[in-house]
Formats: C-alpha cells, structure tokens, sequence
C-alpha cells in the first residue's frame, strides 16, 4: 500500500520519512512546482530502475535530474556552458531544464546510454528541501504511467501508479500545471526540446536565437526530447481540437466541451466547460480538468484551440499531443 503524507512546508517531519525511502532506494512522488515528480535517488541505478518499472517507462527515455542549486549540477557535467551560467542565474530555481554533456558521475540508465543529461533546479519549497535532506540529485520524471497525463495531484499520482510508489508527498495542487521547458545546450545552437513555462522569447532575451525543435520521433529510436513522442500527456477520453466558438451541433454519449474565453450554446447533455481568456490560467488547469473529466466518465473531450501566439505555445503543444490518436 502506498503512504499518503501531507506536506505543508519545508520543516514538516514527512520530509524526514522521504528522504529515508529514497537513501534507501525507494520512490517518493513528491510536488514540483509545475507537476508532481517520480523520485528516486538518481545516482543508485537500481533506483533509478524502479523509476522505469512502475511507470512502464521505455529505457530509451532518459530521466531528469533534480537539484537543489548550481553547485550540485556542476559535478554532473562535464562542461557547463556560459549559456548555462546565465540562464541558471536568471531561472533556477524555476521551470527551466538544461541538458548537457553528462559526467561519468551520472549513471547510463538517467542517460538512457546518451552522452548528454537534463538537469532541472525545482523551485517548490518541498522539492527543495526533499533534495537537500537526501543529499543527492534526484531522478524524476513526472509521476504518472508512461504516456498518460501528468499528475497536478497528489491524488492523481496515487490512480495513476498506485501501489507502484512507496511515499507519495501531498503538498496540493502544482502551480504551473504544465512540465518545465527543456532546453539543449549540448550542441552548437541552444535548442528548445519542450515547450514550458519559460518561453522562447524569454530564453532569446538572455542568448540569442533559439532553434525550435519540431522533428517527429521514431518510435523505439533514442529520442532527442522522447516526451516528444507523438502521443502523450493523453487523456483516456478522445480528445478533439475545434475552431474557438465552433460549438457542437449533436452529441451522443458523455460528452464535453471546452471554451476558452466564451461557451456557445450546447446541445442538451454536453457538459459546458468554461475556461478563461489567460495561457497561465489554462496551463495551470489544464492537465487537472482532463482528469476530471476522465473521472467523471466522458469519452469524448471536444476542446477549443487556444490563440497561435507564443505565450499559449507550451498549452498548444500538450493539447497537440494529447489529441493525437492511437496508432495501431
Ligand atoms: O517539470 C518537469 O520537468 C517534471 C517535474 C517532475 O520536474 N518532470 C518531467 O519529467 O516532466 P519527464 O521525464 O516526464 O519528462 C522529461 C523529458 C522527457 O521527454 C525526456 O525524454 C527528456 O525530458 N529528457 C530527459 N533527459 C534528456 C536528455 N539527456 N536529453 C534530451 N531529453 C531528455
Ligand atoms: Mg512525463
């Protein structure tokens, strides 16, 4: 059985019982401040193992590694860029991942046997003070089932891979509701891999220009971002993307619809959902009303495109994928 903690600060004794389940090898989920992780102490590859199996991760998926500060990333690489430096001073604590050469200090199974590692400094007090009690980095990938939705919940993490984790830490809803932006700083060129809460403008301001990567992986292939993959972040409801206003001329069965800004009229038994006019908002929403909606039974989620500037980019992009159907 999965222990349930509540978590209200940085001081509270759970922290403690976390970082004996992790020293040890265990899997704590713990809150982010953009979605809950899947920890384990990411120097011990038998940990870092379990990661894989209770989320049915493929091991050609790297991991990222959490941090407390600068100084503990350093041993993690084998080079850190005057890009680093600088987007590390502006960002970190916060939503920007990095990744990098890796060291031999990192372990083959968080590289997923590639030269490079992702390195990611949480900004939630708890993860905070969960990476300094263990005193090692931490491998977490979010803490659902390989390709469901990201868990924004203590509760989701818990349907999501129930017994599959020792601890789960509930610190409450995660703030930005999407996954943190990853940036490759391995090549020539900084290289946006994922779309998050720190837009390219804001990285273009501190480097330069900032290639955007939107190839589509191979599946079985080592991926450059694998979270990249088609189809991921999905709901289990079918989820289809409409013009804004487009409304439903009949339904049938349990369904939805999502506005964003405005609800038009609906036929009788769709369930209207209104969400506002703010990427923020949304993105802080976004991934929690998806599994309500699953929750609550409906198979067909009908949802507005948001607006095509960049500051809805990272909500465009999970809604993207999410509504890509399964391949056979
Ligand atoms: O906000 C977040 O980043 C959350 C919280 C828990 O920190 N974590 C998260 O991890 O979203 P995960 O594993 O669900 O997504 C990380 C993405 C994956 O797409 C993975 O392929 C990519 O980062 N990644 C990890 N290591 C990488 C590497 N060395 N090179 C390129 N991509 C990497
Ligand atoms: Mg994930």
């Amino acid at each position: 059985m999965t222990l349930i903690l509540q978590v209200v600060g940085p001081e509270d004794p759970s922290l403690r019982e976390a970082a004996a389940v992790l020293a040890a090898g265990g899997l704590v989920a713990f809150p982010t401040e953009t979605v809950y992780g899947l920890g384990a102490d990411g120097l011990n590859p038998e940990a870092v193992a379990r990661i894989y199996a209770a989320k049915g991760r493929p091991a050609t998926n790297p991991v990222i590694l959490h941090v407390a500060d600068v100084g503990s990333a350093r041993p993690l690489v084998a080079h850190w860029p005057e890009a680093a430096r600088v987007l590390a001073e502006r960002y970190w604590p916060g939503p920007l991942t990095l990744v990098l050469p890796a060291s031999e200090v990192v372990p083959a199974i968080v590289r997923a046997g590639g030269p490079t590692v992702a390195l990611r400094c949480p900004a939630h007090p708890v993860a905070q003070a969960l990476i300094r009690a263990v005193g090692r980095p931490l491998a977490a990938p979010s803490a659902n089932r390989s390709q469901h939705l990201s868990p924004t919940l203590a509760e989701h993490v818990a349907s999501s891979l129930g017994g599959a984790v020792d601890l789960i830490l509930d610190g409450g809803a995660t703030q930005a509701g999407l996954e943190s932006t990853i940036l490759d700083l391995s090549g020539t060129r900084p290289r946006l891999l994922r779309p998050g809460p720190v837009t390219p403008a804001e990285l273009e301001a501190l480097l330069g220009a900032v290639d955007i990567w939107e190839g589509a992986v191979q599946a079985g292939a080592r991926q450059d971002a694998p979270g990249m993959a088609e189809r991921h972040y999905a709901p289990r409801a079918r989820l289809e993307l409409v013009a804004p206003g487009a409304g439903l001329s009949s339904a049938s069965g349990r369904v939805a619809y999502v506005g964003i800004g405005a609800l038009p009229a609906l036929p009788a038994g769709v369930r209207g959902v209104l969400l506002p006019m703010d990427a923020k908002v949304v993105a802080a929403r976004l991934f929690a009303l998806l599994h309500e909606l699953d929750d609550a039974g409906f198979t067909r989620i009908v949802m507005e495109r948001p607006p095509s500037d960049e500051a809805w980019l990272a909500v465009r992009d999970r809604l993207q994928r999410a509504s890509v159907k399964e391949m056979a």
